[in-house]
């Protein structure tokens, strides 16, 4: 895809995969996109469990209600307090693995791969069945799985920009709410 926006558009969970895995190379261009998303002060509180073996993939379906898709790959995106590289992951690791999440998700579009994120965090049931799936050591947080594949379905590039979600300078002010008395009923 030429335009990058193209691919932000293009980005759609996919559900239906080929049987046909996912190079190792290309998973590996996958975590090099996640490691390059932005950190609250550089804190990069992240690992990533990577699994193929249909057997593991099998048990992590078993556990999670809204995970059946048979992709042949599954990043899992851990929070990691072990290895964080500043004290503000314990506060930010939520959003950082988040943009790392995202950065999997658009490369593997623009890779021709299909994926859907499969939250975990914060279900403890979720965590536990992926903890122990995986052997998380101490210290390490899933925050999701991402399912990746050939997708094996299509679906329409897409927007939802919506203009009633977007505010165009400040909201108004308590002063000209009072005054017009419309504003303070607005959220009733
Ligand atoms: C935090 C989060 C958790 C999600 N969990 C699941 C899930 O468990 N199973 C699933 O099939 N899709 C899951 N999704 C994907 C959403 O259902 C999907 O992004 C949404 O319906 C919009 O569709 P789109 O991704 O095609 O734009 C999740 C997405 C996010 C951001």
């Amino acid at each position: 895809m030429e335009n990058f926006v193209d691919v932000i558009f293009a980005r759609r969970s996919i559900r239906k995969y080929t049987d046909a895995p996912v190079p190792k190379e290309t998973l590996v261009t996958l975590l090099k996109a996640a490691m390059a998303a932005p950190t609250a002060t550089n804190a990069q509180p992240w690992e990533f469990v990577v699994v193929t073996d249909e057997e593991t993939l099998e048990k992590l379906r078993s556990g999670l209600p809204f995970a059946k898709m048979k992709a042949p790959a599954v990043i899992c995106v851990l929070g990691s307090e072990r290895m964080q590289r500043t004290a503000a992951g314990f506060k930010f690791w939520v959003q950082d693995c988040s943009a790392a999440t995202q950065n999997i998700l658009l490369a593997a579009t623009a890779l021709g791969l299909g994926s859907v994120w499969v939250g975990v965090y914060p279900i403890t049931l979720f965590k536990r069945h992926v903890q122990r799936t995986l052997n998380l050591p101490e210290g390490t947080n899933p925050l999701n799985l991402i399912f990746l594949g050939y997708p094996a379905e299509t679906k329409e590039p897409r927007t939802q920009y919506e203009e009633r979600r977007v505010h165009w300078g400040a909201f108004p002010g308590q002063s000209a709410s009072a005054a017009s008395g419309t504003e303070a009923r607005r959220n009733d």
